[in-house]
């Protein structure tokens, strides 16, 4: 793997080594993990993030725990339980360290064994993304030859991009292939309050890749809806219920509903490792993270002295509440593009994945 617009791969020492997403978009910075331990922490403190990239590190976070304890199936499947606990919403975390916990199970040579399905995993990602890319693009040409246009603004929520899912992102893999394709393509970005994953992130990826977007603050999208400014919404989902009900990034539920009013076409595109099979509705039973609500009252970013600061914007003593996702309900998808091609929001269509 080269680390180049990777966000984990493993250095020549074996380890770990992650893009520290806390930086961006002020500073590259990695940070190494060595073990079980480093990997949960690095989970939970949003060093790296996004559903594909969690489920990539935990696997690896087996990985490490298997090299620590010497091949021990017991300690190795204390620490893979810890690192299944980390977050509790993105699917592919706990799907990643079941995959990995069979090969414990099975294996001779926990730690070879191990280090190989961890790199499958991500090398399977790699391959999910190109196909969610191909037929997210697919579905872009055909609205614009649907309504006659040359340019395509495409809105987006939260990052869902290469730091989110290796390689190539999930909702932004149709953005990269449209590039690819030579299709003059402009992407509205949520900032993604709290913690602003669009405004430092998404916003980075795309800089990087040169592509022209704009950075929206969370509350526009609907204005620019109602204003034929949005062809198509897309993100990407941390847990996808049996009917079609699609957990993402807080806010994401609120563009569903303003794309709905306006006829906005509003996709969601996930590999089929974000499927919950077992979770039979997601507005009722998918597990939502509430995180630390200094979130809410700290800003961060970047002072004149290019220092990184937090800085307070509520007043001391007002309480805040900082839900991590919310449900879309499947009503208001109009498709799942997965690399199998694009999947009807139901149960018949979901089922048939598995
Ligand atoms: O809290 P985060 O930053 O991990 O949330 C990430 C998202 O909600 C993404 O949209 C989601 O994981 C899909 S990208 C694979």
């Amino acid at each position: 793997m080269n680390s180049q617009y990777k966000a984990i791969w493993l250095n020549d020492n074996g380890d770990l080594e992650v893009i520290d997403q806390r930086y961006l978009p002020f500073e590259k910075k990695t940070r190494i993990l060595k073990t079980a331990y480093d990997a949960c922490e690095s989970i939970q403190d949003m060093t790296v993030r996004g559903a594909g990239v969690i489920g990539n590190v935990a696997a690896f976070g087996v990985y490490l725990a298997a090299r620590e304890f010497d091949g021990d199936k017991d300690q190795i499947k204390q620490a893979a339980m810890k690192i299944r606990e980390s977050r509790p919403t993105a699917v592919n975390l706990m799907w990643a360290v079941d995959r990995m916990l069979q090969i414990v199970a099975q294996s001779d040579d926990v730690a070879a064994d191990c280090k190989a399905e961890a790199i499958a995993i991500a090398d399977e990602d790699v391959l999910r993304t190109q196909k969610i890319g191909e037929i997210g693009c697919d579905i872009i040409e055909s609205i614009m030859a649907e309504k006659k246009i040359n340019q395509f603004n495409m809105l987006t929520h939260c990052n869902a991009g290469w730091l989110a899912i290796v390689d190539s992102g999930s909702a932004l893999a149709p953005i990269y292939e449209a590039q690819k394709r030579g299709i003059d393509i402009h992407v509205w970005v949520d900032e993604t309050r709290p913690r602003n994953q669009g405004a430092s992130l998404t916003s980075w990826e795309l800089l990087d890749a040169g592509i022209k977007h704009t950075i929206i603050p969370d509350n526009t999208g609907g204005h620019l809806m109602q204003q034929g400014m949005v062809d198509m919404v897309i993100t990407g989902a941390d847990r996808v219920a049996r009917n079609g009900d699609a957990a993402n990034k807080i806010g994401t539920y609120l563009k569903a509903l303003a794309a709905q009013d306006n006829d906005v076409p509003f996709y969601i595109a996930l590999p089929i490792s974000t499927f919950d099979f077992a979770c039979e509705n997601g507005v009722s039973d998918i597990d939502i993270e509430i995180r630390s609500e200094d979130e809410v009252h700290l800003m961060r970013g970047i002072d004149e002295n290019g220092h990184i600061q937090n800085i307070r914007i509520t007043p001391e003593g007002s309480h805040a509440i900082n839900y991590g996702f919310d449900v879309t309900p499947a009503r208001l998808i109009t498709g799942l593009i997965t690399e199998a091609g694009i999947i009807a929001p139901n149960k018949n269509a979901i089922g048939k994945l598995k």
